[in-house]
């Protein structure tokens, strides 16, 4: 069974996006047609310090350390889909760096 949704004009913001239930959840939003903030702790153009991610946990060490982290290709796929869809880097447990992230890119549903 498949649900329908028409999600056009709405903007969705998916943290943990890059991978799992997150990753899923953003592809859908994309294609029921809400702009979505595709947001995650690591980016695959992002450095990382090993030991503060480490406080995260060891597979936050291991995925900023390979290439599995397609932040940027999920984004392009709502594109293809399209949707609009921004990409975002933010620690959702700093609430202050979330705050700053999302004025800094204008997410708003307008
Ligand atoms: N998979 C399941 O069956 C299931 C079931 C019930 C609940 N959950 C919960 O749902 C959530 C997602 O599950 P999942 O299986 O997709 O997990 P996952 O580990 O595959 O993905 C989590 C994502 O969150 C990101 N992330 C981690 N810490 C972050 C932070 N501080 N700021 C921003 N991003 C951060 C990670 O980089 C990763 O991309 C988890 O909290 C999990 O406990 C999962």
């Amino acid at each position: 069974m498949s649900i329908l949704m028409n999600l056009e004009g709405k903007v969705a913001l998916v943290t943990g996006a890059f991978r799992g239930l997150g990753r899923a959840i953003a592809l859908a939003l994309g294609h029921a047609g809400a702009a979505v903030a595709v947001t995650d702790l690591l980016m695959e153009d992002a450095e990382y310090d090993a030991k503060a991610l480490s406080e995260y946990s060891p597979l936050a060490v291991y995925f900023s350390q390979s290439s599995e982290v397609k932040t940027l290709q999920i984004a392009q796929g709502i594109q293809v889909m399209g949707s609009k869809s921004y990409v975002m880097k933010f620690d959702i447990t700093d609430y202050e760096e979330v705050k700053r992230v999302v004025q800094a890119k204008g997410v708003s549903n307008q």
